[in-house]
């Protein structure tokens, strides 16, 4: 399908130098499966790329002010260096985004026993979750802009989870400079789900520099406060007076080393944010992010009720497969999200999925330029 136009609604008659707006090619093979790549291309010539394995995103290149477009997310050019195993890089994380205290937790009555691939709990769906299967790819063609919608049908018993999950995702490239990503779940019996977008920006398109002087707003009068394992003790806790006060637009490394217990414990922010939503079920502004020295301004609205802030603080520099590092802090994830450990905490939004139910969740990441 690649450059065969058969997507081409949007392309000029006379344009045989302009991409079409999607493309798609082998990415590479993933045991004795095809891994596919597609190429979404707006109206403006942003482009994201998208791997069936993880359903993840691979690159989304944006202008900054000199129109210059460079690449805005940590990613590889090539399938090896995922397989050989990376921190969820632009990936679709499932069944149960963030974590799960102990790998436990009842429901109806019943146990469950998920694997503890993160201390003692279970994180981003166990050992191996969503972001290391492969997804199969269906392109879609609408006027807002290109697409691509991804589904995975999870087994049921899989990782420890109840029920067959079927999960899609969605990718819209805009015309409108946005990149839409919808969730969407049925099950065929009740489990927890949370499905989240794992990719890490870096505004500046140059993974050598830190996010530290990104200037970051997020629309919360409260977080999630965490004990050592990450955790959340089921607190809400007012922002104000506190580091985890973003309601003004504040440099990320303005107060990343402050003497804070919160900050000791996520080694940085790595944290979860209670949205002010307008209403549930709308898409509100959760965060703003810009950066400074590219003018790159980015602009996250979401449907879901939270928001996993995380600076990287993992992310050690080690060489990955393909030669490319990243230091610590050179990340940063705005992962919309249901709050962690939602199964064991019956205050937070609930996350419970029964047959006949459809899951949805939309987040828009908008994109600008500020002269
Ligand atoms: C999430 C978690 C972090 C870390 C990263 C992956 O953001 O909250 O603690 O596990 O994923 O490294």
């Amino acid at each position: 399908m690649a450059g065969s136009g058969a997507f081409a609604y949007a392309a000029p008659a006379a344009a045989a130098a302009v991409p079409p707006p999607i493309a798609s090619a082998s990415f590479g093979r993933a045991g004795d499966r095809n891994v596919e790549i597609y190429t979404l291309t707006n109206a403006h010539g942003l482009e994201a790329r998208i791997m069936t394995y993880g359903a993840a995103l691979v690159s989304l290149k944006t202008p900054d002010r000199a129109g210059r477009l460079q690449n805005i997310v940590l990613g590889f050019d090539a399938l090896e260096p995922y397989l050989a195993g990376v921190p969820y890089f632009g990936a679709s994380v499932g069944r149960f985004a963030n974590r799960i205290a102990n790998g436990r937790f009842t429901l109806d009555g019943k146990a469950y026993q998920l694997p503890r691939n993160d201390g003692p709990n279970s994180l981003h769906g166990g050992t191996r979750g969503f972001d290391k299967r492969i997804w199969t790819a269906e392109p879609l063609e609408s006027p807002q802009g290109p697409a691509v919608r991804l589904t995975y049908v999870s087994a049921a018993g899989e990782e420890g989870y109840p029920g067959q999950l079927t999960a899609r995702v969605t990718y819209r490239l805009g015309n409108d400079s946005a990149l839409s990503i919808e969730f969407e779940a049925t099950s065929t019996a009740a489990t927890p789900v949370n499905l989240a977008n794992h990719a890490y920006f870096n505004l500046t398109g140059d993974p050598r520099n830190t996010i530290l002087k990104h200037l970051l707003t997020i629309n919360a009068d409260r977080f999630t406060p965490v004990n050592a394992t990450l955790i959340p003790t089921g607190e809400l806790r007012p922002v104000a007076g506190t580091p985890f006060d973003f309601r003004a637009p504040q440099a990320i490394g303005s107060r990343i080393e402050a003497a804070d217990e919160q900050l000791r414990l996520g080694h940085g922010y790595d944290h979860n944010w209670v949205l002010n939503q307008s209403a549930p079920g709308t898409a509100t502004l959760a965060a703003v992010l810009m950066d400074p020295q590219s003018g790159r301004e980015m602009q996250v609205r979401t449907t879901q009720p939270g928001l996993q802030f995380y600076t990287g603080n993992f992310l050690d520099g080690k060489p990955a497969g393909s030669g490319t590092v990243f230091p610590h802090r050179t990340g940063l994830c705005l992962e919309t999200q249901h709050f962690p450990d939602s199964p064991n905490q019956p205050a937070f939004p609930a996350t419970i999925l029964r047959p006949g139910e459809r899951f949805s969740a939309t987040t828009v990441l908008t994109f600008r330029v500020v002269k």
